[in-house]
């Protein structure tokens, strides 16, 4: 069922949980692929309580693209989009208009920019995150959700609503963040891949080899964040990107990290290749960290 208004939408989810269902919502921007995919999957998966009742909206937020990024001309397809998250088991594909999202005749809330927003993609890309925030607090509303779910593939992004949702939110909403879906080849799914040519997109998949290769090294005991960074930053340019960042982070602050020791850390890359910018992340455990997990388990 696809629906475009804040009316149709409320209806919907009235019913939904006037039959015991719970709400979850995954909000995207369309063109849809396999990493959107997998998080409707997840979504729908829920055991022990009556089936989610799982909305996935489509919207392209003007508010998050800072003026010369890619706003006009980011992949469209509302009729894919709606195929492909029916078929992955949505029940709602909620596509608005954008004066749906912001009506002009209402105040809607606005809340202050979580500290996790203010560095990498922050600092890069001015009025990004409060773009996101106030889009992604407006689909709660207006979906109602009790859980809401994000990919890790945009791990600032997450660590940005999970701090929203906490710090003013109130908790209303359980974020679920989702592994990053990838290509065979490594590179992480992105609406974005497809402005890639042959030539860049082989040139792609060294920003995954050189996460790779950056918890290759922390397993043989490599834990200095400098080391780290430089090699991945020395990777990434001999196959001919741009790096905006390449940081060791905490992976809940996200501040810079010195060392990989006990606190969770995460590798955060952002590269441009042509015109094309991409990010990337992954986990970063200390070998000694990795063998009480394991002993845990
Ligand atoms: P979009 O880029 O369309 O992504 C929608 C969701 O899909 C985000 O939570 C993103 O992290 C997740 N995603 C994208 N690629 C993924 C992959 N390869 N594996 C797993 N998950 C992936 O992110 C946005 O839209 C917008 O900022 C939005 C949150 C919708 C607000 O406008």
């Amino acid at each position: 069922m696809v629906l475009s208004t804040e009316r149709e939408l409320q209806t919907a989810v009235a019913a939904a949980r006037a039959a015991g269902r719970p709400v979850a919502l995954v909000p995207t921007m369309g063109a849809l692929h396999a990493g959107h995919l997998s998080l409707i999957q997840a979504a729908v998966a829920k055991a022990h309580e009556n089936r989610p009742f799982v909305v996935v909206s489509v919207f392209v937020n003007p508010t998050q693209f800072a003026p010369g990024e890619d706003f006009q001309s980011y992949p469209r397809d509302p009729a894919g989009d709606h195929a492909a998250a029916s078929a992955a088991g949505a029940d709602v594909v909620f596509q608005p208009t954008v004066t749906e999202i912001y009506p002009l005749d209402r105040k809607l809330p606005t809340f202050p920019l979580p500290a996790v927003a203010t560095r990498w993609e922050g600092e890069l890309r001015p009025g990004h995150f409060a773009g996101v925030c106030q889009v992604v607090a407006r689909l709660f509303q207006m979906s109602d959700a009790d859980r809401a779910y994000f990919g890790e593939k945009d791990y600032q992004q997450l660590q940005v609503v999970r701090a929203m949702v906490r710090d003013s939110l109130h908790d209303a909403v359980r974020v679920i963040g989702c592994p990053t879906v990838r290509e065979p080849d490594g590179l992480a799914l992105s609406s974005r891949n497809r402005y890639l040519s042959a030539d860049e997109r082989r040139r792609a998949t060294a920003i995954s080899a050189a996460l790779q290769w950056a918890c290759g090294r922390v397993d043989a005991d490599v834990c200095d964040a400098a080391i780290l960074q430089s090699g991945v930053r020395t990777q990434l340019e001999s196959a001919g990107m741009t790096v905006d960042y390449a940081a060791v982070v905490e992976a809940g602050t996200l501040e810079p990290l010195g060392r990989i020791g006990d606190v969770p850390a995460r590798l955060l890359v952002a590269a441009r290749l042509g015109t094309t910018r991409l990010i990337d992340n992954c986990a970063l455990v200390a070998p000694t960290v990795r063998s009480q997990q394991d002993t845990a388990q």
